[in-house]
């Protein structure tokens, strides 16, 4: 299966057939929307509460807003680009003794999503990782490039940081305890995907990933500055998320979808390749710990509006998830 690497030999000239999707489902590019208007929430702003209320404007009509003066130096996300960029460019040996295809493994390099149930392939490679608590894991992550662990552990410390500012505004934006979000969700892991996408030389024919949802709580992702793929499903239409120098993408997992009892969307989202740039990207994700106990909040419940999901663990959850393909019905109505 290490041989799947994209990133591993000589580039290739065509896709392979594994790579082709069906012609109903590629990306049909031409069709996409480029500024959709993604809500853009500046953090810095002395107002809270017109945080709050963006927050939830955002979280109701896209599911996924970028944020601004977030509070991470420009220097460390500069810093964790080019330690993500080395890695991928290592030698073939050093990258090859972290392949696995084991989706429970806590370090591994891996390929496209989940090779070994899926019927087509994805153009990514992808260097995933556990995060928290970094005592635990530290010493198991990759010790080439030698700035690696020292980098990616004061990243991961920030952004965890950063989520949980966040959790806060959305607790608040739904009418709940700032602590609300948090609580339900313990000692929360975090995961963390470091996405390669080699140019393709057929883009058209093929995903980078296709469209999914989260499966998590919240998702911070830091996007290639330069080079676009990260497309939103938003009301029927898909919209690229232009890159924007430095902000942070949110988005809403299936967890918050459901302890909002879907007032918040988990959006369908996707990434596509290009034939020209190879693209990086950077996903953090926020994920309840195994035992949580996940429902609809209370508060938000009447007779008008009764829980449209079934509480269930955050375990029952992750196995349903792992146990179908990325781009079937949405895993949250398995849980009505
Ligand atoms: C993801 O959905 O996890 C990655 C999206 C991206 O590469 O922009
Ligand atoms: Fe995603």
């Amino acid at each position: 299966m290490a041989d799947l690497l994209l990133s591993v030999g000589r580039p290739l000239e065509s896709v392979p057939e594994s790579y082709i999707r069906p012609a109903s489902q590629r990306p049909n590019l031409a069709a996409v929307e480029i500024d959709g208007n993604i809500p853009i929430v500046d953090l810095g702003s002395p107002d809270k509460s017109l945080i709050v209320a963006q927050v939830g404007q955002a979280c109701q009509s896209y599911g996924l807003f970028q944020v601004v003066n977030h509070g991470i130096s420009a220097e460390l996300i500069q810093q964790m680009r080019a330690i993500g960029n080395e890695f991928f460019h290592l030698p073939a040996e050093e990258k090859l003794r972290l392949y696995s295809d084991d989706p429970a493994k806590k370090v591994r390099l891996s390929t496209s999503f989940n090779v070994k149930k899926e019927t087509v392939h994805n153009w990514r490679d992808y260097l995933r990782l556990h995060c928290h608590p970094l005592e635990e894991y530290l010493a198991v992550w990759p010790s080439k490039p030698l700035a690696f662990r020292d980098v990616v552990s004061k990243y991961c410390t920030e952004v965890r940081r950063l989520g949980f500012y966040l959790l806060d505004f959305i607790s608040l934006s739904l009418g709940l305890e700032q602590d609300y979000i948090k609580e339900v969700l313990g000692e929360q892991e975090q995961h963390m995907a470091i996405n390669y996408y080699p140019p393709c030389p057929e883009p058209e024919l093929t995903y980078g990933l296709p469209s999914h949802t989260d499966p998590n709580a919240l998702t911070i992702l830091l996007q290639d500055p330069q080079v676009a793929g990260l497309q939103v499903l938003r009301a029927g239409k898909w919209i690229a998320v232009s890159p924007h120098p430095n902000a942070f993408v949110i988005n809403i997992g299936d967890q918050l979808q459901a302890l909002s009892n879907g007032k918040y969307k988990s959006v369908w989202h996707r990434a596509v390749v290009n034939s020209e740039k190879e693209r990086l990207s950077v996903a953090s994700f926020l994920c309840p710990c195994n035992s949580s106990v996940i429902a609809p909040a209370k508060q938000l419940i009447a007779e008008d509006s009764p829980a449209i999901y079934r509480s269930y663990t955050y375990d029952e959850y992750y196995k349903k998830f792992w146990a179908r393909n990325l781009d079937q019905e949405h895993c949250l109505e398995l849980f009505r």
